[in-house]
């Protein structure tokens, strides 16, 4: 039976939850975090949406069977599929991911928001409601293969690839850019280059950590002891752990 010191599940469908796991441990760091990259199964974006909900199904049953207190879906594309139903389902806390289009339009001045996203995330009806509610000004930019660059590391392509969809756009009109996919974040860097100084650049990891502490201090699970780290994946671990190591150290 999962209590206040067992660990907290995190998933996401590769490495790009490993950004979400950063802020986390930083706002948590009397927690023990089990992370969890489906990358056997990525990229969830560009899938049917039943295929996806079962493949997170399959990533619960194994956070589920190591006793996790509470669940964090560090992936939009997963918390849009799948995040009501698991709800439904079950008792434990599950805090998922939404592009941080509310304060990005808390924070426009009038200018357009850039929404960089996969394009399940863009087309469901979690995304489509904040949009109806916050879209003031707000591209929705789907980018099927960029979450791929990010697992590859292939920096370089990405630049291009980011340099290539921002061609449409007049730089001096846009006020933020919204990054709707965990992966993006590790392209803050190439982003923060290639855009003019006045461009936010949101994400929503923050939030997400704050919305875990909440609810955790509600249930009255949170930990006073642990601090750990576990990595697992569903793909080719020798790859896979030491490329999230390295991001996580980064992150
Ligand atoms: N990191 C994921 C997200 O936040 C998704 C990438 C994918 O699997 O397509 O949406």
């Amino acid at each position: 039976m999962a209590g206040r010191y067992s660990p907290i599940g995190v998933f996401d469908s590769g490495v790009g939850g490993i950004s979400v796991l950063g802020e986390l441990t930083r706002t948590l760091p009397r927690e023990d975090f089990l992370y969890f990259g489906d990358n056997l199964h990525a990229p969830y974006g560009t899938k049917p949406e039943e295929e996806v909900l079962g493949y997170v199904r399959g990533v619960m049953e194994h956070l589920l069977s190591r006793d996790v207190k509470a669940v964090v879906i560090a992936c939009n594309t997963a918390t849009s599929v799948a995040a009501a139903t698991l709800r439904a389902e079950l008792a434990l806390p599950i805090i998922g991911m939404e592009p941080a289009l509310k304060p990005a339009a808390e924070q426009r001045k009038g200018g357009q928001i850039l929404v960089l996203a996969t394009p399940m995330t863009l087309r469901l009806p979690k995304f489509q409601a904040l949009y109806q509610r916050y879209g003031e000004g707000a591209i929705p930019l789907p980018c099927p293969g960029l979450m791929e660059l990010v697992e590859t590391q292939a920096f370089d392509q990405a630049r291009r690839y980011l340099q290539e969809l921002f061609l449409a756009y007049d730089p001096a009109r846009v006020d933020a850019i919204v990054l709707g996919c965990t992966h993006y974040v590790f392209l803050r860097p190439i982003l923060r280059e290639i855009l003019p100084p006045h461009v936010l650049i949101l994400d929503g990891n923050a939030g997400t950590a704050r919305q875990l502490a909440r609810v955790l201090k509600q249930r009255d699970l949170l930990s006073d002891q642990g601090g750990s780290v576990t990595l697992e994946t569903s793909g080719d671990s020798s790859l896979i752990l030491p490329l999230m190591e390295s991001l996580l150290a980064r992150a």
